[in-house]
């Protein structure tokens, strides 16, 4: 049987890898090569009622319309074991049969974000956070993951702008404070570091068509033996 890759983007919100992840698919489609674009959580139809749960749009100040009373807040670990549960479904149904199929699988957030958010965020202990990630993944490991790396005063310029252009309403997780999504950025590069050969840091400030190129030459190098895989 023939084996695809896994390859998972991450990074902090806002840090724009789910625009690279849409331009390195478009190319795909365009050179014929056979992948799956997904992400979690909400690639599956159980994943989408999760998202629903996790990720309700939240009110930003006391005049919002929507009401914080209404929100469903999950306690951290219930927000884990959530999270957890939507990748479960994930890989079974949709990642592995993917890769087992010999597809490229280009994954939009995986077991990194668990463990940068509900591990470093939270402030939980992570040992227990990877346990529970190697349980919903059954030991699935991402080929390489791609790290948009953004500091993260920019990603609150970047989500703050994204609102002001009613682009969109901020989830229950953009608007945590800023320590969170400071422990969350930590939390990525202390990842990136213990696993070097795996991650690969990006530089999320550069600009959206050099940085498809670097993700695009990057790619080309880790699937390098891969016939069906070249520019
Ligand atoms: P999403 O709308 O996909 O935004 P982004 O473009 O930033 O990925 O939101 C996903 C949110 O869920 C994001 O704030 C990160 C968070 N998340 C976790 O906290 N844990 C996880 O395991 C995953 C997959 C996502």
């Amino acid at each position: 049987m023939t084996q695809g890759r896994l390859i998972t983007f991450e990074g902090v919100d806002g840090c724009g890898k789910t625009t690279q992840l849409r331009l390195v698919s478009e190319r795909c489609d365009a050179l014929g090569i056979p992948f799956l674009a997904t992400r979690q959580p909400g690639g599956t139809p159980l994943g989408l009622k999760i998202r629903e749960i996790l990720l309700p749009p939240t009110p930003v100040d006391a005049h919002s319309a929507l009401s914080y009373e209404s929100l469903p807040v999950p306690t951290p670990v219930a927000e884990a074991l959530l999270f957890a549960a939507d990748r479960a479904q994930h890989v079974e149904t949709v990642i592995r049969p993917a890769l087992a199929a010999g597809k490229l699988v280009l994954c939009d957030r995986y077991t990194d974000s668990t463990i940068a958010y509900q591990g470093y965020g939270r402030g939980r202990d992570i040992k227990v956070i990877e346990q529970l990630v190697a349980i919903a993944t059954d030991g699935l490991k991402p080929d390489a993951t791609l790290l948009f790396d953004l500091p993260v005063a920019e990603s609150q310029n970047r989500l703050q702008q994204s609102r002001q252009g009613s682009t969109g309403t901020p989830d229950r997780l953009d608007v945590e404070p800023l320590e969170f999504h400071q422990a969350v950025r930590d939390g990525f590069l202390k990842l990136a570091a213990a696993e070097p050969k795996r991650f690969h840091l990006l530089d999320a400030r550069s600009e959206i068509k050099q940085l498809h190129q670097e993700v695009w030459n990057l790619l080309d190098r880790i699937l390098g033996g891969k016939p069906s895989f070249s520019v």
